[in-house]
Formats: structure tokens, sequence, C-alpha cells
């Protein structure tokens, strides 16, 4: 599959690299994260990119698993963690199947999605995680606001209130476990960021 990521892969795993782990309240996240879905199964984190992330929750004991549709992404990634597994797939249509996760990360993966294709990307969330399985949505906030379109440096990306975003979750049969917001910090877009932990049933 070819993507706007594929054009900028090495770029993005060079900014990636520096900024990836900086700011304690993402790890703590992060690490949240991984309290709930260790040993519990495979973890899939979904537009992993250059797998940064992958690696950080399979240093946390998760038996994580990279998916992202830029297949330049995927390379990097196998590359740089040849030991870890990164399969080439949409979020659209996951090649994996029915309540087959313990969980799945999205982080900032999900902030190019129209909102018109959002509620599938959900439904595909809900089939493949298992019941009791959590989600971790990292993604740009945008307060009371409506969900707006913004200038990104790969593609047109979207910031949603939070409530809208929990909202379009739980349609899709998911639960709020938890919210977070944090201010940006310097280097970073002027933008609230926005992390939502959620259970399927
Ligand atoms: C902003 S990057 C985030 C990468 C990584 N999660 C991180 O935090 O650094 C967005 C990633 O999502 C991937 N992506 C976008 N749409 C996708 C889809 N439908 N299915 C899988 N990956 C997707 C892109 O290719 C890109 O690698």
């Amino acid at each position: 599959m070819t993507t706007a990521y594929d054009a900028v892969a090495v770029q993005y795993q060079e900014f990636a690299r520096e900024i990836w782990d900086s700011d304690p309240l993402d790890r703590a996240a992060w690490t949240a994260f991984a309290d709930f879905v260790r040993g519990r199964g495979p973890v899939a984190d979904l537009g992993c990119g250059p797998g940064h992330l992958t690696a950080h929750l399979r240093s946390l004991g998760v038996e994580a698993f990279g998916v992202d549709v830029s297949a330049a992404m995927v390379s990097l990634a196998r590359a740089a963690w040849p030991e870890l597994r990164f399969d080439v797939g949409s979020m659209a249509a996951l090649d994996l199947p029915d309540a087959s996760l313990a969980g799945i990360l999205s982080w900032y993966s999900v902030i190019h999605t129209p909102p018109a294709e959002l509620p599938g990307y959900f439904g595909e969330f809900t089939r493949t995680l298992a019941s009791g399985g959590h989600v971790l949505l990292g993604f740009f906030e945008s307060g009371d606001g409506p969900v707006s379109e913004f200038d990104h440096k790969v593609t047109t990306a979207y910031r949603w209130p939070l409530d809208s975003l929990m909202a379009l979750a739980a349609d899709a049969g998911l639960v709020e476990v938890g919210r977070m917001y944090r201010e940006a910090v310097e280097g970073e877009r002027p933008f609230r960021q926005g992390r939502l932990l959620l259970r399927k049933p």
C-alpha cells in the first residue's frame, strides 16, 4: 500500500527518535496501558509508524506487535527491531481474527482519518478485541469546538473534542476507563493533547 507517510517515513523516524519519550505524562499513559494489558494476550500498535512504541510496550512486558498502512514505515520498523512483528495493514479492515487482541494502542494514528470513516475503524477495534481488552488513544484535542481540520505537514489531520470521540467509541461498544488532557509542550503544535483509555465489556 502506498500512503502519504511513505514519502516522509525516514524524516518521521528521525523526528520520533528525538522526542517520542520526552513527556512524563505520555510515559505514564503508556505504562498504565501496559499494566492493564500485560499477560492477557497480543496487543496491536495500530499505525505504529517506525515502531518505537511497539518496542517500548515490549520493554514493558507486553506481547506487542505493530501494524501500519505505510509499507515504508513497516520496513523501517522491521529493520530497527528485526525480532518483533510488524505487518502492513489498515485499520479500515484489519487482517486479524475476531476477539484475538488484549489491547490496541492507537497513538496519533487516527488523526488523519476523515470523521465519516472513524466509526468503521472503531468497529474494527471492537471486533478484534477480546472481552475485557483495552484501547489507548492519543490524539489532538479541540476543547468545546467541533471536529476541526488542520494543515498537517504530512496530510490533512483532525482535532477532536474528547467527548465527541468518546461518543463514537461508545457507539462502537467501547466503555470509558479514563481520560487525560495535557497542554502542548515546547516544539508541539499549540493544541491540547487528549488521551482516552477504553475497554470492551
Ligand atoms: C502521526 S503517525 C504516528 C505513528 C506512531 N504511532 C507514533 O506515535 O509515532 C501516523 C501513523 O498512522 C499510520 N496510519 C494512518 N492511517 C492508517 C490506517 N488506516 N491503518 C494503519 N495505519 C495508519 C500512518 O501510516 C503513520 O505511520
